[in-house]
């Protein structure tokens, strides 16, 4: 198993499978914190700072939560042009400087690479929250929780899973970085539903064959939904040349209503790591299976917070201390 305390987090490959089972365990023992029946206080004094120099709604803000729900102080950096970077000031100057503000970061940025780049100037550990097309660890994390915790409902694990990855899997570091960590796994049967011109990289591929996997390569929908999970991502505009590029690709696979009762099992649980496009002319996840149960969309973003709050107990280490530091909660909640 891997040695958290003091480590960065930057990408899946760092994990073996003792290690995300052990994040994993630890994320569950963060339910009663997260859910208000006890509060944590083993942060307490501790800061983190949150570098965001790209939008972001869940991560950053379930960063955030994840820290202070452990009583953590946190501090929030949004945008490129409120920081010094925009003056030409280096990754690895910004990072020698903030680190000594700090007692862990997070990060996110536009380019590939850059969080591994920041983090070698850093003296605490650094937590990549998406480095351009190339990775989203916490992500895969969170969603590897997701499907353990909604396959457990039907007495399943990972092991024999069947997945479908659907949509844009070219720019989609999510699926990137799930792919990765299922790789981990034993028998996974793993359908790539993208346009062609959208489809994983091949160096996503071999790891996935490497692992022993079976994988089938489609732009076909019909007869390719009858499995455990359909994960769907979004078409990453932001990742195109132009909007024109992007709109090309739109609607190609639209996962709603009809096409999960004319194609999908009646159990097959949906994913998708979010924000969804929620304009009618995206035509990406419908808002018209809001009410199915098998909707783990929101369940999914949810558990990003016991993830983040696993992640920063490891690598300050402090995950075998947390009952020592528990209290009640003594406020109304709904939770
Ligand atoms: N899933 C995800 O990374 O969402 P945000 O971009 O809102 O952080």
């Amino acid at each position: 198993m891997m040695k958290f305390q003091g480590s960065h987090i930057l990408s899946v490959s760092q994990f073996d499978r003792e290690s995300v089972s052990r994040i994993l365990d630890v994320a569950k023992a963060m339910i009663p914190y997260a859910s208000r029946q006890k509060r944590c206080t083993v942060l307490e004094g501790a800061i983190l700072n949150n570098l965001f120099f790209e939008p972001s709604t869940r991560t950053r803000v379930s960063f955030g939560t994840a820290f202070q729900l452990l009583g953590g102080f946190v501090h929030e950096t949004v945008g490129q042009e409120s920081s010094s970077l925009s003056k030409g000031e280096s990754l690895f100057d910004t990072a020698r400087v903030i680190s000594g503000y700090s007692d862990v970061i997070a990060m996110r940025h536009p380019e590939m690479h850059s969080v591994a780049e920041f983090s070698k100037g850093s003296s605490v550990p650094v937590i990549n929250g998406g480095d351009g097309a190339n990775e989203h660890p916490t992500q895969a994390l969170l969603d590897l929780f997701t499907i353990q915790a909604e396959m457990a409902r039907f007495g399943k694990g990972i092991d024999d899973l069947n997945i479908v990855l659907m949509g844009d899997l070219k720019h989609g570091r999510t699926v990137h970085s799930l792919s990765r960590l299922l790789s981990l796994y034993n028998n996974v049967n793993i359908t790539l539903l993208a346009p062609n011109e959208l489809q994983m990289p091949d160096s996503v591929i071999s790891t996935l064959s490497n692992a022993g996997h079976n994988i089938t390569v489609t732009d076909e929908m019909a007869g390719n939904l009858q499995s455990d999970v359909v994960y769907q991502t979004r078409i990453q505009q932001e990742r195109f040349a132009s909007v024109e590029d992007a709109d090309k690709y739109r609607g190609h696979f639209s996962l709603n209503k009809s096409v999960y009762e004319q194609y999908c099992k009646d159990h097959t649980v949906i994913m998708h790591p979010l924000p969804r496009d929620s304009r009618p002319e995206a035509n990406e996840l419908d808002v018209d299976l809001n009410d199915n149960q098998n909707l783990a969309i929101f369940r999914q973003a949810q558990n990003g917070v016991l993830v983040r709050m696993a992640l920063f107990a490891l690598t300050l280490g402090v995950d075998e201390k947390l009952s020592q530091f528990e209290k009640d909660v003594t406020w109304f909640t709904t939770k």
